[in-house]
């Protein structure tokens, strides 16, 4: 690819989107459908001793009732992150044992939506309750450290760079705080929905997804069939951010359910539903002690977590690959802890580790500049790392100063004054102007890309990815236009659905630097097939000469240093991605946020009048969808420091505000001017066209951001979010 910036090119498959066009799994409306609805527990852990599906299965329309007592059958999924598909590892409705509030205990089956629902309110189920946790103040032996759990090492061991106490104890200036992060939920626009069909033996699966092939191989294995009789069709995801990730716990039923009635089988996760019914961002508490000496060089950090988790499953955490790498910080020392709770396993959702880490260590280092009365911007440049500190490796690149210097430029940050409460709006409002970065790794997964040109000129490339709305298949358009010179409207792309390449999980930032490498290397694959062929004005036209109705070419490509063996991996349907550590360099995405709160002085509402952030993502193939996926990191944000809490009672177990309603996120009205802008220099050491991951990256460093800003406007420090009016008051 030549070495210069991609023009502003639109989605492409913007018109089908607002047209209506974009059809998602629960769109299939066929006639003959039946529909689906899951009855739950209310208890938050027990056992159901008996279930009564009478009343349900006397609602006109219902034609059929499963529970615990008709799914003996079917096998557990096996846990993503322990070799597995499932989100977690335990199938609801395959035992009497209820492990969390909200857990699916019979599915109703009938003509219609409504009859399903219906039958589904009807199910009575007489449950024994058994004590619960759901919060992280548990007793000690439901803490884990994840240093002796079986996790794969050594992603999941703990991080110790030099000797972080002795610097400690050295230090000039500590600071030492606490931070707590609730449970929170995603609730991608498209619900958890599955339509489940058998014809001559062969199931096909739609579901919005962001892993075909965990949906296809792990129903092989809960149903016990081979993986090539199960297709499943994932042309466009509704969202996808981590909840998507894996085999959810409903599809398998959906699947039975079709397969017993011998009809096409619906099942739509309610909204409500999704609060139990899917992965969750557990709620985590992080303890800092970071050590200076007095001309404010970083010098030691200690990063102690607690983490929510399941009881049936250990769901792993990394929050210290954050802050062990953020700063060039010589001595380091990470500990992870797993709490057991009475949940649905959670899982990953947006920057899982990375937002959180950054809330609590970007808030410390805030502090540490007010306590040596150096400016926020300056201190973080001072830090900033030449080298990772973790491994020694150099960064495959690092444009993180760059990212502040133009931020601070853009945002006017040299009118700021220090003081906290010293800045004014005309209205009296508190002005509070606050700065934190983030980094996010810059993984890789292998690919197969397949490319096929056709004689009148069209180009069809299959590749391992999944468009969730990220803009996917614009950046893939916007390779082969580059290349090969056709025209976006004469592209095609399959992507998300199993059947042409492998369809390997698409996450962990990883989409764009994974297929647009490899779309790129199957167009130096086909141009030099057409340089066998005679010479003229265009691929289309050689082919045509050469008496050809198509040319094909397939690759493969791996991240730096991955064996060869990695390729075959992806067809099974496990987990196949590397970075951030190559065997070279280190990679990471970087941004830097600036940003503006004003508070009402009597009431302390909090607004976020205006945030600037810049991105340093490699080179960005797609401008319009790259600056699409900053704001909407920067919006989630803002969300996550100001509203979004998963509600919990501890007397009851699950989530109380288990819906769109009373789960308060930030409105239209909430936001304010969101500039964006991104550095765009390649990084050709990762790949050649010199791409690395955005999604996650966006939202890592605006809690903190927004945090900081409202200890400048008001003087406090607030350690638990979200940050509240009643916080201020
Ligand atoms: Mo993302 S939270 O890795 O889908």
């Amino acid at each position: 690819m030549s070495d210069t910036s991609f023009p502003d090119a639109p989605r492409a498959d913007a018109q089908d989107k607002v047209r209506g066009a974009l059809r998602y799994a629960a769109d299939d409306a066929r006639p003959g459908m039946a529909h689906a609805a899951l009855a739950v527990a209310a208890v938050a852990r027990g056992t159901v001793w008996r279930i009564d599906a009478a009343a349900a299965r006397a609602v006109p329309g219902v034609r059929l009732v499963l529970t615990h007592e008709d799914l003996g059958g079917v096998k557990p999924p096996g846990f993503i992150m322990g070799g597995g598909y499932g989100f977690q590892s335990i199938q609801p409705l395959t035992s009497p044992q209820v492990a969390y509030r909200g857990q699916p205990i019979a599915l109703v089956v009938a003509d219609s939506p409504e009859a399903a629902a219906e039958g589904a309110r009807l199910v009575r189920a007489d449950l024994a309750a058994e004590p619960h946790q759901v919060t992280l103040d548990t007793p000690e032996a439901d803490i884990v450290a994840q240093a002796d759990s079986p996790l794969p090492k050594p992603m999941f061991a703990d991080v110790t760079v030099g000797d972080a106490a002795a610097a400690l104890a050295d230090a000039a200036i500590r600071i030492e705080a606490e931070f707590r992060h609730p449970a929170q939920h995603q609730s991608p626009i498209e619900m958890l929905s599955t339509v489940a069909e058998w014809r001559d033996g062969h199931l096909t699966v739609q579901e919005g997804t962001q892993n075909a092939e965990a949906i296809r191989h792990g129903l092989a294995r809960q149903l016990e069939i081979e993986p090539a009789r199960i297709t499943v069709l994932s042309p466009s995801a509704g969202g996808g951010f981590g909840q998507k990730n894996s085999l959810q716990a409903h599809t398998v039923l959906a699947a039975e359910a079709a397969r017993r009635l011998e009809r096409p089988v619906k099942l739509v996760v309610s909204r409500a539903q999704v609060f139990h019914g899917g992965s969750f961002r557990p709620a985590s508490r992080h303890r800092i002690r970071l050590g200076a000496d007095a001309e404010g060089r970083m010098t030691a950090l200690v990063h102690e977590t607690d983490s929510q988790t399941s009881r049936h499953d250990l769901f792993p955490t990394q929050y210290t690959e954050l802050s062990s790498r953020l700063y060039g910080i010589g001595n380091f020392r990470g500990r992870e802890r797993l709490v057991r709770n009475d949940v649905q396993t959670p899982g990953y959702m947006r920057a899982p580790y990375e937002h959180p880490a950054a809330f609590a260590v970007e808030s410390c280092v805030d502090e540490l500049a007010y306590r040596l009365g150096r400016d926020p911007v300056a201190l973080r440049l001072a830090n900033d790392a030449a080298a990772d500190p973790v491994t020694g490796r150099p960064y495959s690149s690092r444009h993180l100063a760059e990212c502040l210097r133009r931020g601070a430029a853009r945002f006017g940050w040299e009118r700021r004054s220090m003081a906290p409460g010293s800045m004014r709006a005309a209205d009296g409002a508190l002005v509070g102007w606050g700065v934190a970065i983030g980094a996010y790794k810059a993984a890789t997964a292998p690919a197969v890309a397949r490319l096929r040109l056709l004689d009148d000129g069209t180009v069809t490339l299959g590749v391992g990815g999944h468009e969730m709305g990220q803009g996917m298949r614009t950046a893939i358009a916007a390779v082969l236009q580059r290349r090969l010179g056709v025209d976006p409207g004469r592209i095609t792309v399959e992507i998300g659905s199993t059947g042409a390449t492998p369809q390997h999980l698409t996450a962990g930032s990883w989409g764009t630097a994974t297929v647009v490498p490899a779309t790129d290397e199957a167009c130096d694959a086909l141009l030099r097939a057409l340089d066998a062929l005679p010479a003229s004005r265009t691929p289309a036209e050689r082919l045509r000469a050469a008496g050809r109705a198509f040319l094909e070419v397939e690759v493969s490509r791996r991240a730096p240093g991955q064996p060869e063996a990695v390729i075959g991996r992806l067809a099974t349907g496990l987990p196949a991605a590397a970075g951030p550590a190559y065997p070279e360099f280190v990679s990471f995405s970087h941004v830097a946020h600036f940003v503006e709160v004003r508070v009402e002085p009597t009431t302390c509402r909090i607004r976020v009048p205006r945030i600037v952030s810049v991105a340093d993502c490699g080179r960005v193939v797609s401008p319009r969808t790259a600056a699409s996926q900053l704001r909407g990191g920067v919006v989630w944000g803002i969300g996550a420091a100001l509203r979004e809490v998963s509600e919990v009672d501890p007397r009851h177990g699950g989530f109380l505000n288990a819906d769109l309603a009373e789960y308060v996120l930030p409105v239209h009205a909430d936001i304010g001017t969101i500039e964006v802008e991104f550095v765009d220099e390649p990084d050709p050491r990762l790949n050649r066209p010199g791409v690395k991951g955005l999604g996650e990256v966006a939202m890592v460093g605006v809690a903190p951001a927004i945090a900081n800003a409202v200890h400048h406007a008001t003087g406090k420090r607030l350690r638990s979010l979200p940050i509240r009016v009643e916080d201020l008051l």
